[in-house]
């Protein structure tokens, strides 16, 4: 199976044309057209938003913001109910593992009604930074199926239900889960991310990292998005 995959990689890797302007499989698959300078032909196609939400995963509502600029997406998120937990960040890996335990408990069994919660899409991790641009914590968050007007209370004193207002945001995508992706490369991604922003002189908050996951650790195909928020 390693072998096949691997193998389908190579000819991808192999036919895909370097090219990646809107309506290239890349773009088209990311949700914007990256700058002609950080083309990267050897990038991993991220499975589109398209096939994840409203198919077998609930998404919170969204609309594409119209963007003439290269280097990220912008979108509309819908306001709506979140579920968070705090991250450990002195724990490192173990802090998030032990936050996203935490959340998938919650929509599991440990809610006052006891009962099932639908898994949805995107996991976000919010990363709060100092003047120094240091991270000083971390919250992680599932959205809360839109049918569920009035969520069980959580049976654990360290997850809370939230209401989060309608927001714009500017992505960048990546086609790896999110264990996989280095420090050096999330630092790039945010890197640039504002640099585009600024560049098209868009105002965004310059102390919160955002990270969507949208797939799970087993899908053939990943989306991790990394998002500024607008101002
Ligand atoms: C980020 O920007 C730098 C400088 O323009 C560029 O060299 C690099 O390829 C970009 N990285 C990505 C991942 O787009
Ligand atoms: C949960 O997801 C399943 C499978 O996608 C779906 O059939 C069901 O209607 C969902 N339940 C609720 C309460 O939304
Ligand atoms: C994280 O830090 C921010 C900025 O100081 C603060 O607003 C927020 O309440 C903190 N959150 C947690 C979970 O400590």
């Amino acid at each position: 199976m390693k072998v096949f995959v691997g193998l389908c990689l190579l000819t991808i890797a192999v036919t895909t044309p370097v090219d990646k302007k809107l309506g290239d499989h890349w773009s088209y698959a990311a949700g914007y057209e990256e700058c002609p300078d950080w083309v990267d032909p050897a990038k991993t196609i991220p499975k589109p938003i398209e096939k994840i939400c409203g198919g077998t995963l609930e998404c919170p509502g969204y609309e594409d913001v119209a963007n003439t600029n290269c280097g990220f997406g912008a979108r509309r998120v819908a306001a709506g109910k979140w579920v968070g937990t705090n991250v450990n960040i002195r724990k490192g890996g173990q802090g998030y593992s032990e936050a996203f335990k935490r959340l998938f408990n919650y929509i599991t069994f440990e809610n006052e009604e006891g009962g099932r919660i639908n898994m949805t899409a995107p996991v976000i991790t919010k990363g709060y930074l100092n003047q120094e641009f240091d991270l000083i914590n971390s919250t992680m968050h599932f959205f809360i199926p839109s049918d569920l007007a009035n969520p069980p209370a959580p049976t654990s004193n360290l997850v809370y239900i939230e209401d989060w207002e309608e927001i714009t945001v500017y992505f960048r995508v990546l086609g790896e889960s999110s264990g996989k992706i280095t420090e050096a490369e999330w630092e790039e991604e945010f890197t640039n991310l504002s640099a585009a922003l600024e560049k098209s002189e868009i105002g965004y908050n310059s102390f919160l990292s955002v990270v969507g996951g949208f797939t799970d650790p087993w899908s053939q195909q990943q989306r991790t998005e990394v998002m500024l928020v607008g101002a």
